[in-house]
């Protein structure tokens, strides 16, 4: 009992400095604060700011180093009472003052750049901006795992300076890993793309990026490894329908096959976890298969704790237990009160079914009660704090990080930072067309440039969502004025362009121009979060206005694309006015510099789409909410993405030009592997089409294997053209001629090579069978199969065989 009271009286008198200092940009050596309280704040288990709490640090095992980070954490939770643990649960942490455990706002967010969106991190006038790298499906376009892993580096470094001074935070939901499954997603720009193993090597070079802490990547035990600041993959899983004609995230069913997660959506959540030790996983606002997936006990501990092995916490999507209960409506309820009471039930028993953290306050107002109804063992709760508090010992947040305590302003905005942005879009734009070798322009020649079109002056939509406030923006209308005498007109009130009325200005402007450089595309208002695409066409009177300028410019017409999903431009790429398109994504702080970089041939563009770019016919040939990747003839569908879709494109998937050529030239390939199956080991029948030969051991469980047969090539790649250049190998492998319904092709690996003109390179790829030659098939088994495998290099320039023996 007197301990209670004196427990009572230090939790007052702290509380009481908490109010009394509560202004976030306060800053006071004695705020209890963790991540927003002010840069004296150094760490938790500094000995002077528990003196100044009046307690003594020695005293408490969870700040005691020479135990293991698993015991501290037990440490920690076990001195906790129900109403401080549950007080613990939610996204604003609120510390146990008592026990000298501050607040913590887990909600941070770095998507391509420190960003303010999450409630941990914010800017002022002594952090007044972060480098806004370019958003991540132009990244992608690079097809560069280094830069993918650099800026994952410089986006923590910057970071860690911002938390060093009080203002962010530890942790960071990013990136987000979701297969872009339908062109129409509104949130495609935030993805590496629609092939799932694309998008896993981006996560897991991102995640290591920002995660990795020199010298310590391949440190065995995964409950110690330091991290220098924590990632999240999300949103799992089969998560790609956001508002698409009234059907939206809240509600929505993803009915998906067992087959079709396995070999999509769930891939990249098992890369990260498993390639990138990511230390948390954010689950989504949509059913699948009628379970809110927070609420899904397969999903979250059998796959991602079970099978994968997660080293970290897994936190809901905002406010996804307040969605359960009023969009889906889960576990039957309809009227309103009934569902508050209900599911507290439902919302309670998420904690034994793995989700540790609830952005959000559902867990930390109702947990309390259920526990008491007996809903849920608090040993459950005990569990996921000590999956939180691991992961903020691992980050430093108990006993400081030396390694990065030098951070400061001076890393935040460098000037090697703002070049890797202007590198990042560099590398990632695409060529898509370029009649008679029209770029690069010769810039002696170009004196006088019409530069027009909605996004001529884009600022913010260079950044698109999830980003922070930069540090400074080049516009395309800043960039290009350096060139030359330029004349500007819009063209369009913005990319929704409603009417023709600006349309002549800039017609008149490219009458009188050495060359016309249009910039179009799409934005926010067309493609966001909670806005998805009902067409691929440019909004309004954009193409109007596009031919019409083209028609009468003086020079040379160069269309600049930005958008995240693709746009159907047959119209530019049949237009002979048209002389050349790119197109540069949301290109980031930078964009207009790297844009004019590749127009004026500072830079040879080396990028490769990472969607297909459809006609726009395609979206009335299926709805966005049919799951499937696979065609259904019955009702007419087509397949989606490059794997299953063999209809005609604007642009395929990995498409992208040179101002260079390269010719590849195959070194030495292994042509055959042989596996012989043990006793334990059994050929799985496989289906395969009518008429087709069928070998007589058509395939073997992966799982059944010991998956350590490795095959490989070298290819020499020349640049046989007149300029340095970066060529993008992507590799895909074929399966077998005549398996029923299975992928056409798949990108099993990728390298980009810089190579001189005249010069050549070789570059050595190395596969693991079972990694590269899989097939999922409808019951979802992983098999190898035996039979003639194609292993082919970009659009086909180069192709071999591969012959598969599986013999009992
Ligand atoms: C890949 O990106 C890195 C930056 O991390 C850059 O230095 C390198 O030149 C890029 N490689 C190619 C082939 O473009
Ligand atoms: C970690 O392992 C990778 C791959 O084996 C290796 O390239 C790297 O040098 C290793 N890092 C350290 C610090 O040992
Ligand atoms: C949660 O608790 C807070 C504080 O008591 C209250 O303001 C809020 O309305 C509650 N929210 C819900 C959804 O119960
Ligand atoms: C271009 O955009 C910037 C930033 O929004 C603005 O300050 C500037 O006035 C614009 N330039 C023109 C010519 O409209
Ligand atoms: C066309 O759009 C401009 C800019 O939004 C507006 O000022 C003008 O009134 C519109 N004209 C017509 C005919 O709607
Ligand atoms: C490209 O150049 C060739 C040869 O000069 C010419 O015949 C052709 O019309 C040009 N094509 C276009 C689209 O300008
Ligand atoms: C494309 O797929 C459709 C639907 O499955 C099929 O009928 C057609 O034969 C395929 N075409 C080619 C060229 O593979
Ligand atoms: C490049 O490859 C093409 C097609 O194989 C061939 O016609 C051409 O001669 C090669 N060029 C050089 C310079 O090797």
């Amino acid at each position: 009992m007197a301990i209670n009271i004196f427990n009572f009286l230090v939790c007052f008198s702290i509380a009481s400095f908490v109010i009394s200092s509560n202004a976030r940009r306060v800053l006071d050596s004695k705020n209890v604060d963790g991540n927003n309280g002010g840069s004296n704040f150094t760490h938790v288990c500094d000995p002077s700011r528990f003196s100044d709490l009046g307690l003594d640090v020695s005293t408490f095992g969870f700040c005691d180093s020479k135990l293991s980070y698993d015991d501290r954490a037990k440490d920690l939770v076990d001195r906790m009472t129900l109403a401080e643990k549950v007080r613990q649960l939610g996204n604003s942490a609120k510390g146990v003052p008592r026990l000298g455990l501050p607040k913590y706002e887990w909600w941070s967010e770095a998507l391509h750049g420190v960003s303010n969106v999450g409630p941990g991190t914010y800017f002022d006038d002594l952090i007044p901006g972060a480098t806004s790298f370019p958003t991540v499906i132009l990244t992608t376009a690079a097809f560069n795992e280094s830069l993918w892993k650099q800026i994952g580096q410089a986006v923590s470094t910057e970071a860690r300076a911002m938390y060093n001074l009080g203002r962010a935070g530890l942790t960071y939901w990013s990136p987000n890993v979701n297969v872009v499954r339908d062109p129409r997603w509104g949130r495609a720009t935030e993805t590496p793309g629609e092939d799932p193993y694309v998008v896993g090597v981006y996560a897991s070079n991102y995640v290591r990026g920002l995660q990795d802490v020199k010298g310590t990547e391949n440190a065995t035990d995964l409950n110690s490894r330091p991290l220098k600041v924590s990632s999240c993959c999300k949103h799992y899983a089969a998560y790609d329908v956001d508002n698409w004609l009234g059907v939206d995230r809240y509600h929505f069913d993803a009915r998906v096959t067992e087959q079709d997660m396995a070999e999509t959506f769930l891939k990249p959540f098992e890369m990260c976890i498993k390639d990138g030790d990511v230390s948390s996983v954010m689950c989504s606002y949509n059913r699948v298969n009628g379970i809110p997936t927070c609420a899904d006990p397969k999903l979250l501990k059998e796959t991602i704790r079970g099978d994968w092995d997660l080293h970290g916490y897994i936190v809901s999507d905002c406010d996804s237990l307040e969605v359960m209960v009023n969009g889906h409506k889960w576990l039957g309820d309809t009227k309103e009160d009934a569902a508050a009471q209900a599911l507290k039930a439902g919302y309670s028993k998420l904690i034994t079914l793995g989700m540790d953290l609830d952005c959000g306050v559902y867990y930390t107002n109702f947990t309390q009660n259920s526990v008491r109804q007996g809903k849920v063992k608090e040993v459950e709760i005990d569990r996921s704090l000590k999956n939180l508090y691991v992961v903020l010992m691992r980050l430093g947040f108990f006993d400081g990080n030396p390694t990065f305590k030098s951070l400061g302003k001076k890393d935040v905005c460098s000037k090697q930072h703002i070049e890797l942005a202007t590198e990042a879009a560099r590398e990632g734009i695409v060529l898509l067309k370029n009649v008679n070798e029209t770029l690069p322009l010769k810039s002696k020649k170009i004196k006088k440039l019409a530069v027009v079109g909605p996004h001529a002056n884009a600022t913010a939509a260079m950044i698109g969502n999830y980003a922070g406030i930069p540090c400074q923006f080049t516009s395309p209308l800043g960039a290009f004025s350096s060139y030359g005498e330029v004349k500007y007109e819009m063209g369009c009130d913005g990319v929704v362009c409603a009417n023709d009325s600006l349309i002549f200005p800039a017609m008149k402007a490219a009458k009188h121009a050495d060359a016309t450089i249009i910039f179009a595309g799409l934005d926010l208002s067309v493609e966001a979060e909670s806005l998805d695409r009902v067409d691929l066409l440019l909004p309004g009177y954009q193409t109007l206005f596009i031919n019409q300028v083209a028609q009468v410019s003086k020079g040379p017409v160069i269309l600049v694309i930005m958008s995240a999903g693709g746009v159907d431009v047959s119209f530019a790429k049949q237009n002979d006015n048209i002389n050349a398109i790119l197109w540069a994504g949301y290109p980031g702080e930078e964009g207009g510099h790297a844009i004019a970089d590749v127009v004026f041939g500072h830079y040879n563009p080396g990028g490769r789409l990472p969607l297909t770019w459809y006609e726009a016919g395609y979206v009335d040939m299926l709805p966005m909410t049919s799951m499937k990747l696979r065609p259904i003839d019955s009702l007419g569908y087509p397949g989606r993405t490059y794997k299953f879709y063999n209809g005609s494109t604007v642009y395929p998937f990995g498409y992208g030009l040179s101002y260079t050529q390269f010719n590849y030239t195959l070194r030495s390939a292994e042509r055959s592997l042989d596996i012989k199956l043990r006793k334990s080991q059994h050929c799985r029948d496989i289906e395969y089409k009518d008429n087709e030969y069928k070998p007589p051991c058509p395939s073997v469980l992966i799982d059944d294997l010991e998956c350590n047969h490795e095959f490989g090539f070298g290819i020499e790649v020349k640049n046989v053209g007149k300029r340095d250049g970066s060529e993008v190998i992507i590799v895909y492998s074929k399966p077998p001629i005549g398996i029923a319904a299975t992928h056409t092709k798949q990108v099993i690996g990728f390298k980009r090579v810089f190579v001189k003109a005249g010069k050549s390179e070789t570059v050595n790829f190395v596969f693991n069978a079972c990694k590269s030659l899989g097939v999922v098939n409808y019951n979802a088994y992983n098999l190898l199969t035996s039979g003639r495998h194609t292993i082919m290099l970009g659009d086909d320039v180069v192709s071999f065989p591969i012959q598969l023996n599986i013999k009992e």
